[in-house]
């Protein structure tokens, strides 16, 4: 007898902003996505003030998924994908974001898209907001930390929902919505659309943001409900467990704490409250937030079906003495590497385990089924001389997380809806904007410097992931 259920969603998963390209096409609006250059591991993307002439932004074509999705969605199926994750792109709907009526063009695309997949019994899993909303909210209200955005949100969510009620069931509201906790630059433009003015405590931004999309979201899952109260919303949470660095009880307070910093948006979206840590953290900040008794009352009501997480790598933490008692975030502060793990060309973490571990500490801290939308391998593929890709270590990678996942399933008495393996067809990585960090199984010629034909071929990892799905989990 299989790990999964016959509807376990095997799938595969991307972002608008990272694949479709069409960036200005049927009316859309800048994204801010369109504002951020091509980096490397060395070099961080630029976010420029508007569009510089000049300047390679690798989302504006992207893999130019908009002019080739009926093909690609035919290869989807080739895959033997039960469900498809992307996001509509903000942008497409509402160009500017303050609009009043949507923009029908960019409806329709979706409209398109949705029942190209339907023909072929694949499921869309749609997230809302996915590091693309409209740049005119940022320059024009300050993103997130205006309460403002949140009608805006909530207008858009409701269009949506209204207009794919019987063409998506699964939704999430925002993309890792805790990536902002690191306090960096990408993060919190990506999340939140801000830029940390020199007279701004980032910390405390990031909360006023933070809580506002909260509110957003518990909105946007209440008026989802009353739409088709079949409709699965998750949020989206970024799952990269924290470990202690020694047996020191120091250490593992440390960990602990890392970990309430990175999950108090769970605890927010998951069980309708703020942690006591927390509260207790504003008050002896002063922060003295936008935090109203009917937002809190909201949050209360809106909370969410299940949680849609990614996983990539596990991170550890080491304390230090000098720091004081009540120390929260930025998380990534004293980060040290573990000696246990293997990296990928990122530096990042390969650690199969932390995803089984992971899946326990969602499951016991929660109680919600856990839905895997991103986990994956980005690495530089090389051609044969066939122009084959041979991308063992891919499917290594992968394998050694799906067993993990099963143990999590059979053992654990985990409750796990799905698993859609990040960017399966080559894209934009959204921390680089390169093309050559590829985690696809689909393969898409185009490299770094924006070059290329955007053919798409078949790596060994299709015809793997096409037997793993086809024997839902069992065949390896
Ligand atoms: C997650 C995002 O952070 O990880 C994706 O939801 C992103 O948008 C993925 O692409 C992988 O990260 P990167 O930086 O390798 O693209």
């Amino acid at each position: 007898m299989s790990t999964f259920s016959k509807d376990f969603l095997w799938g595969g998963a991307v972002a608008a902003h990272q694949l479709e390209g069409g960036w200005q096409a049927g009316g859309k609006g800048v994204s801010l996505a369109d504002v951020m250059t091509a980096g490397d591991n060395e070099t961080p993307r630029e976010i420029t003030d508007g569009i510089i002439p000049g300047k390679n932004y690798p989302n504006h074509e992207a893999i130019d998924f908009y002019g080739h999705y009926k093909d690609d969605v035919k290869l989807f199926a080739e895959l033997g994908l039960k469900c498809f994750r992307t996001s509509i792109a903000w942008t497409r709907i509402f160009p500017n974001g303050d609009e009043d009526e949507p923009n029908e063009a960019g409806l329709k695309f979706y409209d398109d898209l949705f029942d190209e997949l339907l023909k072929y019994n694949i499921e869309p899993v749609i997230t809302l907001s996915h590091f693309e909303m409209p740049y005119h909210l940022v320059t024009e209200y300050g993103g997130w930390r205006n309460r403002k955005l949140i009608d805006f949100f909530v207008k858009f969510a409701k269009v949506v929902f209204k207009r794919y009620q019987n063409k998506v069931k699964y939704w999430m509201t925002f993309n890792e919505i805790n990536n902002q906790t690191g306090l960096n630059k990408w993060g919190l433009f990506t999340n939140s659309g801000i830029l940390v003015q020199p007279d701004e405590d980032a910390e405390k931004v990031m909360y006023q943001a933070g809580h506002y999309e909260a509110v957003a979201s518990a909105l946007a899952v209440q008026i989802g409900h009353q739409i088709n109260p079949k409709f699965q919303i998750g949020c989206m949470l970024a799952m990269g467990p924290t470990y202690a660095a020694t047996t020191s009880p120091k250490d593992a307070m440390k960990a602990e704490r890392a970990m309430q910093a990175n999950y108090w948006f769970g605890d927010v979206q998951c069980k309708g409250r703020y942690p006591g840590w927390l509260k207790r953290y504003f008050e002896r900040k002063n922060f003295d937030l936008d935090i109203t008794l009917e937002d809190l009352d909201v949050i209360k009501a809106g909370t969410v079906d299940y949680i849609g997480f990614s996983y990539y790598a596990s991170h550890v933490i080491k304390a230090d003495d000098n720091e004081p008692e009540d120390y929260m975030t930025p998380l990534h502060n004293h980060e040290v590497k573990n000696p246990a793990l293997e990296r990928s060309d990122w530096g990042w973490e390969i650690d199969p385990v932390g995803l089984r571990y992971s899946m326990n500490w969602f499951s016991d801290r929660y109680d919600l089924p856990l839905f895997i939308v991103e986990n994956g391998f980005g690495a530089f593929d090389k051609k044969d001389e066939n122009g084959q890709i041979h991308d063992d270590y891919r499917m290594d990678y992968l394998r050694r997380h799906i067993e993990q996942m099963k143990l999590a399933v059979d053992v654990d008495g985990v409750d796990l809806m799905g698993y859609t393996p990040w960017g399966f067809i080559d894209l934009v990585s959204a921390g680089t904007g390169q093309m050559d960090k590829r985690y696809g199984m689909i393969y898409v010629d185009k490299n770094d410097a924006g070059e290329g034909t955007l053919k798409r071929g078949k790596k060994d990892s299709f015809a793997w992931y096409h037997q793993v799905i086809e024997s839902n989990g069992e065949n390896l």
